[in-house]
């Protein structure tokens, strides 16, 4: 472990700061733990919302984010669950301002070490998915979920453009990434869509959370990071802001964030047995609703033609609604073979808790995890082993009340086999990347990179009240 002025001077020397119109990013490296309270200063000195001030048109830059060359090291030493505590004391976060292709760019720009070398080392894209995609089916198929993407939300594609051309890795492969939980149903071979996610909310009069793990290939956790962006229109119109922990890679939108009117989203994959073709990928359609700033642009885009391919859950709140009782919000995903609807769509509500009530979900609380609780499909089971583990534990737990209720759940590893807080075991591989807890009384995001019933959160963001 270094010490503290080692780390300060590292800090000092590694920021660049160049001029760059039109543009504005900054990473804001996170250093392990016995750093905390500093660092947490620097980070607040350097607020998102702050550093991405129009007028402030720096560049800062670290002279390499995150250390790629220990990472290496520690990349050949690391198997199984080794890998999945990899990365466990940082995480970088990017702040980036421009266009949506300047976004991408930037994103895959800064992060490009990340980014290549998670993308060399998944082993499902070169075995499974470029094979598939050069053979006719298979072909089709992208050009088919290529096609709609192009057609329905084009700004999006541009964003991958950017991400590609910023991280030097191939459009094809940027957009399978995009497709992997389509093209892994359609392979027939779910296991390479771990199962993920548990998310649980409390709506009460003195707690108001939501606490999410975010669990995926152990093989990403060392690469993930926080994008704060803000996107502008060629006329310079500020039209998106938001802050999302996102994937080596991928669009922001796929695992946690909040935007700039306060509506928080966290989502959780789905498996139902099959998936329609010629419609949104789901990865797609999860940064659309990043833009979303009320219940009605989120239903709009839910609700879009041609409707959302691979199915998801979308835990969401609005923290502005004025309505307590109908702010916190689960709505269910399933793409649809039905020519006369878009997306099956079941939206289901956590109301204030009413001690008058009886317990049930939906009274002041809920859970969601990798499973369709509310529309009736035939789901993968393989793929929905670890959700029934995961809530039959949730059955032994008391009605959670508090962050602390939250988060001894989440951080729970008493079923050895299918743990809550995931790390490959025999029988499951999925692996917590990492937990957010999200307290819309203070109006924060927790970001914990380790379990979160015994550590303490890597990062608190303010999540703007007003913008
Ligand atoms: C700028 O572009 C945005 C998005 O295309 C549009 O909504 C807005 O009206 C435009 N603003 C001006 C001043 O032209
Ligand atoms: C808030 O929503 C609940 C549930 O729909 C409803 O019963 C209640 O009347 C609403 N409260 C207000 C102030 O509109």
């Amino acid at each position: 472990m270094r010490t503290s002025a080692h780390f300060l001077s590292t800090f000092l020397c590694a920021l660049h700061v160049l001029l760059h119109a039109g543009m504005c990013s900054v990473i804001v490296p996170l250093w392990p733990l016995q750093m905390r309270p500093m660092m947490m200063q620097e980070h607040r000195l350097n607020s998102p919302s702050r550093i991405s001030d129009p007028v402030v048109r720096i560049l800062l830059r670290t002279w390499r984010p995150f250390h790629p060359r220990s990472l290496q090291l520690q990349h050949a030493k690391m198997t199984g669950s080794g890998e999945c505590s990899a990365g466990s004391n940082s995480l970088p976060i990017i702040n980036v301002r421009g266009t949506h292709y300047q976004v991408g760019f930037e994103t895959g720009r800064l992060m490009k070490e990340h980014i290549q070398m998670f993308y060399a080392g998944f082993a499902p894209m070169h075995q499974k998915f470029l094979p598939f995609i050069k053979t006719e089916k298979g072909g089709r198929i992208f050009e088919g979920y290529l096609g709609v993407v192009r057609q329905e939300l084009p700004q999006y594609l541009e964003e991958i453009r950017g991400l590609s051309d910023g991280s030097g890795v191939p459009f094809e492969q940027i957009f399978l990434m995009h497709i992997r939980s389509e093209i892994s149903l359609i392979l027939r071979q779910g296991h390479y869509e771990t199962p993920a996610c548990t998310t649980v909310f409390v709506n009460r009069d003195d707690a108001e959370i939501v606490g999410h793990n975010e669990d995926n290939d152990p093989g990403m956790k060392a690469h993930s990071y926080i994008v704060a962006a803000e996107i502008v229109a060629d006329n310079g119109t500020l039209v998106e802001k938001f802050t999302a922990f996102t994937y080596p890679g991928t669009l922001p939108g796929n695992a946690f964030s909040f935007n700039r009117a306060g509506v928080v989203f966290t989502v959780n994959s789905e498996s139902p047995l099959t998936v329609p073709v010629d419609k949104i990928p789901r990865y797609i359609l999860n940064r659309a609703l990043l833009a979303a700033e009320c219940p009605e642009d989120f239903e709009r885009i839910i609700n879009m033609g041609p409707g959302l391919a691979q199915g998801c859950s979308i835990n969401v709140v609005f923290t502005r609604h004025p309505n307590d009782s109908i702010k916190m919000r689960n709505y269910e995903l399933l793409g649809s073979f039905d020519s006369t609807l878009h997306t099956v769509v079941d939206g289901s509500v956590t109301f204030r808790y009413d001690p008058d009530k009886p317990n049930n979900e939906g009274n002041g609380f809920m859970y969601h995890f990798n499973k369709y609780e509310r529309i009736r499909v035939k789901q993968n089971p393989e793929n929905i082993v670890s959700s029934i583990h995961r809530q039959n534990r949730a059955k032994q737990f008391p009605l959670p009340t508090s962050a602390s209720d939250v988060l001894a759940f989440l951080g729970d590893t008493a079923d050895t086999d299918y743990p809550v807080f995931r790390t490959p075991t025999e029988k499951d591989g999925g692996c917590t990347i990492a937990t957010a807890l999200f307290d819309l009384k203070a109006m924060t995001m927790a970001v914990y990179r380790d379990n979160p019933k015994t550590s303490a959160p890597l990062l608190t963001l303010p999540i703007p009240k007003l913008f």
